[in-house]
């Protein structure tokens, strides 16, 4: 397929692994131009006026559901959010039911959170509606691994041979598994480090993927590091160590920074345990770039709701 033609119209997002190199490169470009939006006055463009979007969250989330409703909001759709908590999900109304009622009520879009890995895809067979996926289980949070990209070309000016650490709970880790896909898609070098317990070697190896078992070792002159938040409420017995062991071995503070790159990038997908797997110095500190993945977070998903909801007209934008 040519690039003039390539068109996610209609795609659903359910992993980057459905994603070509070329396919990526335009959600980044698209990017581009929304995050310009962001910084206008009056931040309103008509892309996506008479669509209707709905954010349906199963699992608690603070910046990927608000970034996904302002970003249908900046391009003139409309969008609801449904959480679990608050809905016919907590009288027992199962996830087929709940989507069938959504779809009835003629919307064109689902961006979806929920804890069981598939639950997007399977949304997908089930309903009309083109899904997105905000995060399943532990497989995929696509979105997230998208404004990694943006986040980091945006800094070094290209993707291509950068060297990358991804550190910490990379077992339970949907951005993880999102982040790889896409770096590796985009010729960056992966390298994984956290307790042996969270990491599970056999899934990775594949080329242009290396697993150590010490941070110094994947951190030393990376490029970028992003580091994993624990995820506390997934852990099983068994698998962590103490908080303050934890710390010590595995977190990321300034010392260890050092060994990086005197340039390095530092991301984290929040929600932050500082003092955990991060220092605050190092989240706060001049490498850091955690902000900015927030606000690039509304940019990237306005381009995939707009991809893959018109195609990408260019003239709605202006
Ligand atoms: C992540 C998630 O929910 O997968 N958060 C996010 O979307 N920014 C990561 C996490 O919860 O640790």
């Amino acid at each position: 397929m040519g690039k003039n033609n390539m068109s996610l119209r209609g795609r659903n997002v359910l992993g980057l692994e459905d994603f070509s190199k070329e396919e990526i490169r335009l959600v980044l470009e698209t990017a581009k131009e929304m995050k310009n939006i962001i910084h206008r006055d009056i931040k309103k463009v008509p892309a996506l006026r008479g669509k209707s979007i709905v954010n349906l969250f199963y699992e608690p989330s603070t910046r990927t559901r608000t970034s996904f409703e302002l970003a249908g909001k900046y391009l003139g759709a409309d969008v609801v959010n449904i959480t679990a908590s608050t809905s016919s999900i907590v009288k027992g109304e199962s996830l087929r039911d709940t989507l069938y009622t959504v779809e009835a009520m003629g919307v064109d879009a689902i961006v979806m959170r929920h804890k069981a890995e598939g639950a997007a895809a399977y949304a997908s067979r089930v309903v009309a509606p083109v899904i997105v996926n905000a995060g399943d289980g532990a497989h995929a949070h696509p979105s997230q691994g998208l404004l990694d990209l943006f986040t980091i070309e945006q800094h070094k000016g290209h993707l291509e041979g950068l060297k990358v650490a991804i550190l910490g709970d990379i077992l339970h880790s949907r951005v993880a598994r999102s982040d790889i896909q896409g770096m590796r898609k985009m010729g960056m070098e992966v390298h994984l480090a956290g307790p042996k317990t969270l990491l599970p070697r056999f899934l990775f190896q594949e080329p242009g993927i290396f697993v150590h078992e010490r941070i110094e070792e994947a951190m030393e002159a990376a490029d970028v590091i992003n580091v994993l938040r624990i995820q506390l409420e997934r852990q099983k017995a068994g698998l962590f160590p103490s908080m303050r062991e934890y710390a010590r071995v595995f977190g990321v503070n300034e010392k260890r920074l050092s060994l990086a790159k005197k340039d390095v990038l530092v991301l984290h997908p929040g929600p932050m345990n500082k003092g955990l797997e991060i220092a605050p110095d190092v989240a706060y500190g001049d490498h850091s770039a955690i902000q900015e993945q927030v606000q690039n977070g509304v940019a990237i998903r306005m381009a995939i709701l707009t991809l893959i909801l018109t195609g990408g007209r260019k003239d709605a934008v202006d």
